[in-house]
């Protein structure tokens, strides 16, 4: 099978269109959509391994640390770090890389090379993730290891803006580029800037560190703009793309969404300079008036496309956007009041389980059976209890967080271990839906020669 799709590939490039048959036409475009899903795949199921056992389940084993020790200051700063770095770029990268990928139709045009080096970006992407892991947690050669994680990552994702930077939507013409699209370019420059500030942190601590940890002051800054620099730009971009769709919203408001990208980018600004009071803010401004750009929470035109998932995903989507309202305002509580690091943890939470998870959760299996192959999702209602469960983890952690790490009751801490495992349920069920989704539906792949985008197989997949 690979041996003929990949023949059929690259006759293409050695024949000319026109000298090609329909039929042949027809297989080499065939070949060409397996080709992608296979590759979106290999990202989607790198990411989930990364989600589960370097994410999550260091993630549940911290927490478990702290509330048994009751403070958060007495665990290894390496291991928190490990924890995020493979949440952030490991999960939710790898995601962003492969949807990326996925969804250039130059890909779909320009042959075999562009997807070898959409491999290449994979395997660079997987080991520096990986590598950092691994020497993060072990301490294993951590002196040359970061740094060459760091490089690693930063080549995969150099690979990645080149084929992108390429692209230009063939109908576009001399039209304006739509505005989900400016929103999705600054997300992407904010992954950029995330990738080389977790480069230069881990050249610093190889030649300066006693730890693989950065330094708290780095850390604190580098997660502002991991967060709102480049996780919440991409949650707007891809819902100023698909929301109106997906929900039936009413048209969006670009001017708004604009200003929102601005504020947030004084924000983030701000934050890396150090000056977190009045960041906050600016963030919070920014978040509200996302939420009035988008429309998210206006009563919707027309009915929502929930056809082969479960009916609760518009409510899930909606909550996601009232946990951005949650982070911000503990953004900027915790910028007066926190003397622990549990409002600041609750707030950063709030964000990457509240807006960033959920909505992960809920798109990812709205679209990802879609692409891969045009399957169906494999079950609409673990879909409801992974997302049911994720939203009451993240209420008693962010809730209990503030409580307990501030010392302002003691209850809470037994609440935590639990929150941590609910979410640990959540999170293994979404792997268990997708993984089912991809090894067990019969795929529906394009039966007829045709050029399709995202927006027909999306169109497609809601036909079905
Ligand atoms: C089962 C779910 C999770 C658990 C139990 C968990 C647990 C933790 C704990 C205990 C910390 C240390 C700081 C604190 O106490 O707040 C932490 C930090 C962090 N977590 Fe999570 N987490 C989970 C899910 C996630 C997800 C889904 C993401 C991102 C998508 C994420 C990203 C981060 C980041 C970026 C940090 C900061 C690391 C640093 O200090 O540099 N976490 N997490």
């Amino acid at each position: 099978m690979a041996t003929s799709l990949h023949s059929a590939l690259t006759r293409e490039e050695t024949t000319s269109r026109s000298a090609l048959s329909p039929e042949q036409v027809f297989e080499i475009v065939r070949a060409r959509e397996a080709a992608l899903s296979r590759l979106l795949m290999a990202f989607i199921v790198s990411g989930l391994v990364f989600m589960l056992f370097p994410g999550t389940l260091l993630g549940v084993w911290n927490l478990l640390q702290i509330s048994g020790r009751e403070s958060v200051g007495l665990i290894s700063p390496a291991w928190l770090q490990a924890h995020g770095h493979a949440q952030v770029f490991g999960w939710i990268g790898s995601f962003l890389l492969g949807i990326g990928f996925y969804s250039i139709p130059k890909l779909r045009d320009s042959g075999t090379k562009v997807i070898r080096a959409a491999w290449v970006c994979w395997v660079m992407w997987t080991m520096g993730v990986a590598i950092r892991w691994t020497a993060t947690v072990y301490l294993w050669n951590w002196r040359l290891l970061l740094p060459v994680s760091g490089v690693l990552e930063l080549m995969a994702f150099l690979i990645f803006f080149w084929i992108v930077s390429k692209h230009r939507p063939k109908d576009s013409g001399e039209r304006a580029l739509e505005p989900w699209v400016w929103v999705v370019m600054s997300a992407t420059m904010g992954f950029l800037l995330a990738v080389a500030a977790n480069l230069v942190g881990s050249f610093y601590v190889a030649l300066r560190g006693a730890s693989p940890a950065f330094p708290h002051g780095f850390d604190q800054r580098y997660l502002a703009l991991l967060g709102w620099g480049f996780l919440v730009p991409f949650i707007w971009g891809f819902s100023a793309k698909w929301m109106r769709v997906f929900l039936g919203l009413k048209p969006l408001r670009p001017r708004i969404l604009f200003s929102a990208v601005l504020l947030n980018l004084v924000g983030v600004a701000l934050a890396v300079a150090g000056n977190f009071r009045l960041a906050t803010w600016f963030l919070l401004l920014a978040a509200g008036m996302s939420v009035v750009a988008i429309r998210i929470f206006e009563t919707s035109e027309q009915e929502a496309k929930i056809r082969g998932i479960h009916w609760s995903f518009p409510l899930f989507v909606r909550m996601a956007y009232g946990w951005l309202l949650v982070a911000a305002l503990l953004g900027v509580a915790a910028s007066r009041f926190d003397t622990s690091g549990g409002i600041w943890g609750a707030s950063r939470h709030a964000l990457t389980v509240g807006v960033v998870a959920i909505m992960v959760l809920s798109v990812g299996q709205r679209i990802l059976p879609a692409f891969a192959g045009m399957r169906l999702l494999w079950s609409p209602k673990l879909m409801f209890i992974g997302l049911a469960l994720l939203a009451t983890g993240c209420t008693l952690r962010v809730s209990c967080e503030v409580l307990a790490y501030q010392g302002y009751a003691s209850w809470p801490w037994q609440v935590l271990p639990v929150s941590a495992l609910v979410e640990l349920t959540a999170l293994t069920l979404f792997a268990t839906n997708i993984l089912g989704t991809f090894v067990l539906q019969p795929s529906h792949a394009i039966k007829e020669p045709m050029h399709v985008s995202v927006s027909q197989l999306v169109a497609l997949s809601n036909s079905r």
